[in-house]
């Protein structure tokens, strides 16, 4: 079985639910306390060994590249100072975590269409997909390495699940699924954005996957969506579920919505709380204003 080193992160989406915040900067740079929201995942993506990070940008996200690149006249500004020694490090490992390679998706038409993308550089290997606006803060393992952990044990595609309110799996999607040992189950459908009726358990796909190349037959085969236009990429997934293709793990770790207003702030309350600069300021600081509430 080949060893997983590539991963794939979609960030080539509109971002309307958090305009104007992401009209000029891309959702996917905003700010989670000291590190841009993309950050987060390469650094996930790097600890769980993957060596190789296609990100698919659109217009206007050079800025993307611009945070993996080296930053020489601000490093040989920070190197100076032996008080900024460890800005510098943080500032120069950025460029350091990963080979970052990008591509274009020429045309907003869905996930789908965005991962399509990326076909020449998956090649034949099985792969990771995290999605750009989904942060997902483990202490333990990192959550793409926990998927890659099932796939190594089993040799079936995984996706990862969280039990969702109803509201949410409305807005994202429903899986029926059996228990298989622990924390994963075999999936058996999903179905994208169901009505309340459609409820197949509270279980959602949020934001990590490991797949293997046929995938994109599969989304080439898929047709947009009615109702939005879109290419689903819970289409394929759903196909390999009904051919008993798809594990789904249950997994340890916090995820944030970047795509919601909510989300970004959850993410830079709790990430501030552990923070080792700010942490301990930051809680006397939110039990004071608690109090006011
Ligand atoms: P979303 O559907 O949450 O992103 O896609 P969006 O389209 O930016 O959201 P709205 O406009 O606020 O509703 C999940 C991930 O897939 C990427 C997004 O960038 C996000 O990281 N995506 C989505 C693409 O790369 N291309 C697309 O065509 C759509």
């Amino acid at each position: 079985m080949k060893k997983i080193t590539k991963a794939i992160i979609p960030a080539a989406g509109l971002g309307t639910r958090v305009l104007p915040a992401s009209k000029s900067v891309p959702k996917e740079m905003l700010n989670i306390v000291d590190k841009p929201a993309i950050q987060y995942l390469v650094e996930e993506c790097a600890d769980a060994g993957i060596t190789d990070i296609l990100v698919i940008t659109n217009r206007g996200k050079g800025i993307i590249e611009d945070h993996f690149d080296y930053a020489f006249e601000l490093e040989e500004n920070l190197k100076k100072n032996p008080d900024k020694r460890k800005l510098y490090e943080d500032v120069h490992r950025v460029a350091e975590l990963a080979n970052l390679y990008y591509i274009r998706q020429k045309e907003t038409k869905g996930l789908g269409h965005a991962i399509l993308a990326a076909e020449s550089f998956v090649g034949d290997e099985p792969f990771a997909v995290l999605y750009g606006d989904d942060i997902i803060y483990s202490d333990k393992e990192p959550v793409i390495g926990q998927l890659i952990s099932a796939y190594e044990a089993y040799g079936k595609c995984v996706t990862g699940v969280k039990e969702c309110t109803t509201e949410q799996v409305m807005k994202y999607c429903t899986l029926d699924v059996t228990p298989r040992e622990r924390n994963i189950y075999d999936v058996h459908k999903i179905i994208e954005k169901p009505d309340r009726d459609q409820i197949l358990s509270h279980f959602s796909v949020l934001g990590r996957n490991v797949v293997t190349p046929d995938v994109f037959d599969l989304i080439r085969a898929t047709p947009p969506s009615p109702k939005t236009g879109e290419v689903y990429f819970s289409e394929a997934l759903s196909y390999l579920a009904e051919h008993d293709r798809l594990l789904a793990v249950d997994f340890y770790g916090r995820r944030f919505d970047m795509g919601s207003k909510l989300g970004i702030m959850e993410a830079n309350c709790e990430i501030a709380l552990k923070h080792p600069e700010i942490g301990e300021d930051f809680k006397a600081y939110l039990k004071a204003l608690t109090k006011t509430l």
